[in-house]
């Protein structure tokens, strides 16, 4: 026989930045998933799925040019067609553009969306930040420009991470102000960096002509050191702005969540007006969760003038945090009945004994593949199942089944018709 000639399995490792999801961390997604639906659905938030794959100009134009999002995060796909796409960077340019295209400001005014899904960025892979990870988001669009809907963003974006079994959070909030205000104050920040400009890095001389409200933003340890004097919005909103910023604030005061004002929070998009937020934990200098209001991008994609405020959850930043903090859960889903066969006879038997409580709708764990009992009972132990039903070949010739409990030891025989409703009492 010809011998296989095997390859490096390097080769085959995942992609840089990009991860799998193994069969032992299903249960913290699948568990994800549902408090995810829980909280939309409690909160009336309707799902909405957006392509993966967009166009371009979709983030160039509303993310926006200047942000490190669509400079230099982007994955560009090379297509056969003419349309240059990209791998969505972030969720809500997308649920905008089918807003518009689809008009669905007469489902509801305000809409509430919600969408859980994976997201794209070609960024440099650390501590939670992926270049696949996955957002589950929040938005209200249209109806008033109320900061009730602030408030409920961070109210169902807080409630998620907190359902995940995630405490020691608090809010980081801040205002950017509107078209109005923000003018006043990027003049003021253009004032207070001359003659400093030869301490700011490459990004930020640049970004003090084009945008200077993102020089706050930055990382880089000239750049934070400049900041701690920079000056702060709040002595430059207009009335409306410093209005909405405030009862924001008494929404969530209201509700207990727990917030701590951040001058320098400015985002990384350019969407946003009016309020923005960061979700943070203690021991983590990473957002869990995060968003502000957009009003004008209803209007910028061609829609008519719509108020709209919304946040996202990373989800792989929960992960990160309830393994560190080894959250345990008492939701995990465990293997409660398991069964475990002697003989051929049996063996065989066991399938229809599979699908016969499969009609009972209950759920059966097994190692049929395995001969010896010891095994099996091993098995069903690691499984930490209540109950091991026991058959072998006397059973199956006198069509009954031992149930053990594998607790206290005790073991019952009972007839093969009489088993769903034994299993269903003994589990209760
Ligand atoms: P964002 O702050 O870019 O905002 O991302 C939202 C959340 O996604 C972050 O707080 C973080 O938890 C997670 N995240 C971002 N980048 C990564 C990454 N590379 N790896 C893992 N997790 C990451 C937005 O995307 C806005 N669309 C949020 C929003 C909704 N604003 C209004 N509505």
């Amino acid at each position: 026989m010809k011998k296989i000639k095997k390859l490096k399995p390097e080769m085959f490792t995942s992609v840089k930045g990009m991860h799998d999801i193994l069969p032992q961390e299903q249960w913290l997604w699948e568990k994800m998933d549902k408090a995810v639906k829980n909280i939309a659905n409690f909160y009336n938030f309707s799902k909405i799925e957006t392509p993966v794959v967009e166009r371009v100009e979709l983030f160039e134009k509303t993310t926006g040019q200047e942000t490190d999002i669509v400079e230099k995060q982007m994955f560009t796909l090379v297509s056969k067609g003419e349309e240059s796409m990209v791998l969505r960077p972030e969720g809500t340019p997308g649920v905008v553009r089918a807003y518009i295209q689809y008009g669905l400001s007469h489902l509801g005014q305000p809409l509430k969306l919600y969408y859980f899904g994976p997201m794209f960025r070609y960024e440099q892979p650390q501590a939670g930040r992926f270049r696949q990870f996955h957002q589950a988001g929040f938005e209200i669009i249209g109806g008033e420009e109320d900061s009730l809907y602030d408030a409920q963003v961070v109210i169902a974006c807080y409630r998620l991470i907190e359902e995940m079994g995630i405490n020691e959070c608090s809010v980081q909030v801040n205002t950017i102000g509107c078209k109005n205000c923000r003018p006043a104050y990027r003049k003021k920040l253009q004032e207070y960096y001359k003659g400093k400009e030869k301490n700011l890095c490459k990004d930020c001389k640049r970004r003090l002509v084009t945008n200077p409200l993102r020089l706050l933003d930055c990382k880089e340890a000239q750049c934070q050191e400049l900041k701690k004097e920079a000056p702060i919005i709040l002595d430059y909103l207009c009335t409306n702005c410093s209005k909405h910023f405030k009862s924001t604030l008494e929404y969530l005061e209201e509700v207990g969540i727990p917030y701590s004002l951040n001058h320098y929070l400015v985002r990384g998009l350019d969407y946003y007006t009016g309020v923005v937020f960061e979700i943070m934990t203690t021991g983590f200098d990473f957002a869990l969760g995060s968003g502000g209001r957009f009003n004008d991008l209803v209007e910028l994609m061609g829609g008519k003038k719509t108020p709209a405020v919304g946040a996202a959850a990373g989800l792989e930043r929960l992960v990160e945090v309830i393994k560190a903090r080894e959250i345990k859960d008492s939701h995990r889903p465990r293997q409660r009945v398991f069964l475990v066969h002697v003989g051929d006879v049996a063996k065989r038997r066991s399938l229809s004994i599979i699908e016969l409580l499969r009609k009972a709708d209950i759920k059966v764990a097994e190692t049929l593949g395995k001969d010896s009992l010891k095994n099996q009972l091993r098995n069903a132990d690691k499984a930490g199942a209540d109950l091991a039903l026991i058959f072998g070949q006397k059973e199956a010739f006198e069509e009954n089944i031992i149930i053990r409990d594998l607790k206290t030891g005790a073991q019952e025989t009972v007839p093969l018709p009489k088993l769903a409703d034994s299993i269903k009492r003994k589990l209760q």
